[in-house]
């Protein structure tokens, strides 16, 4: 099938374009590069063996979009492009709801311009809010807790009222839980620009020398060691699970949400003493004040996407920091 992935060399997107391309899809990137670098389109050449098709744009631009469309033939849109960081949608909401919004209705006016039907959108668990009971599941109400998590539930609603009112669409709501992890090659992985927000790359970053210590955000929570758990799910089952969505999308129209999520919580310290394992070095570590606006735990029932994707997350915990520390060392030079 050809495909356009909307952020195609952001983390996921790039993860995601070495499985379809390896099972045969004929892919087209897009990317406006506002996180991510051009050096990623040439590792990912390296990996798959392809000279990957690539336009550096904005999905914002419409009629880029309808023309990139139209030359490829596409059939199916992946919309990973999107701004990320719960912190910077607080302090510049109108960025986010410009971007993650208005960007998401551009894309949409141009594939319903030139008639491509099949949508797969990059949603979150954030759009559930604080767990009215665990593990989520797709009918827990929404009521996300902070604008990127709005940005992402109005998307989410948006494309409810697009389905509703064109039933051949064919639409998937991918809610991501935390995904973490890199290519099994050590090539590709998540690459933050600036200090990061999220635990993997933070540890990531403390075990390679670049940052001092980690702060462990809370440690007397409610939980079984007193801090945050998370449902940690590998960038390439995540990968798989889009490519699982692919073939769903072409079988079925309609919109479907569906959590993309192992299931299995795991707190802050289980991740550093798994960490520890895969890079053979102590993670120091700081315990400090708990971080506004985060929740003690959450994780999902992931059974929908194993009924209606067929797929389930396979890789554990240990695999998720091996493969992290892999690409995390390369790029230091450190192996
Ligand atoms: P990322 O920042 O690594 O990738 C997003 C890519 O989109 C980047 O390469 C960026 O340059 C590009 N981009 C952003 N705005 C664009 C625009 N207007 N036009 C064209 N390109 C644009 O993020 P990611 O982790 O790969 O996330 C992908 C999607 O999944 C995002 O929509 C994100 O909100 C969502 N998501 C991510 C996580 C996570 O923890 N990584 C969790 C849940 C949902
Ligand atoms: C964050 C976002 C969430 C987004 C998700 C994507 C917030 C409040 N939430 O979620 O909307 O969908 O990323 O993966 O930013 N921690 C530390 N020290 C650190 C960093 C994190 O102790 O330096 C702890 C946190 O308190 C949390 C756990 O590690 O308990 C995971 O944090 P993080 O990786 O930031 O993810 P989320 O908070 O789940």
């Amino acid at each position: 099938m050809n495909i356009l992935l909307t952020g195609g060399l952001g983390f996921i997107g790039s993860h995601t374009a070495v499985v379809l391309a390896e099972q045969g899809h004929e892919l087209v990137l897009l990317d406006n590069l506002c996180n991510s670098e051009m050096t990623v389109l040439d590792k990912l050449n390296t990996i798959t063996g392809k000279n990957l098709a690539f336009y550096k744009g904005d999905v914002r631009d419409t009629a880029l979009i309808k023309e990139i469309l139209k030359t490829h033939q596409i059939e199916a849109v992946i919309h990973f492009a999107g701004l990320k960081s719960v912190a910077e949608s607080g302090s510049d909401p109108m960025k986010y709801y410009d971007n993650n919004v208005a960007g998401s209705i551009a894309l949409f006016e141009a594939m319903k311009a030139v008639d491509v039907k099949k949508l797969i959108f990059s949603s979150s668990a954030t759009v559930y809010g604080v767990p009215q009971y665990l593990p989520y599941d797709e009918v827990h109400p929404t009521c996300p807790i902070n604008t990127y998590g709005r940005t992402k539930l109005q998307v989410e609603e948006i494309l409810q009222d697009l389905a509703n009112a064109n039933p051949d669409w064919s639409i998937a709501c991918l809610r991501y839980f935390n995904p973490v992890g890199a290519h099994e090659s050590g090539l590709i992985g998540e690459m933050p620009k600036g200090v990061p927000n999220n635990l993997m790359p933070y540890v990531c970053q403390v075990a390679s020398g670049s940052l001092s210590h980690l702060n462990v955000f809370g440690d007397d929570y409610d939980t079984k060691d007193g801090t945050g758990e998370r449902d940690y799910i590998h960038v390439m089952d995540l990968a798989e699970g889009h490519a699982a969505a692919i073939a769903f999308v072409s079988r079925n129209a309609g919109i479907e949400m569906i959590n993309l999520g192992t299931g299995m919580p795991y707190s802050v310290y289980d991740l550093i003493n798994a960490f520890e394992k895969s890079a053979s070095r102590a993670i120091e570590r700081v315990v400090q004040g708990r971080r506004s606006g985060d929740l003690p735990i959450y994780y999902a029932k992931a059974d929908k996407a194993r009924v209606l994707l067929g797929w389930q997350a396979s890789r554990g915990l240990q695999l998720m920091c091996d493969s992290s520390w892999k690409f995390q060392a390369l790029l230091k030079g450190l192996c």
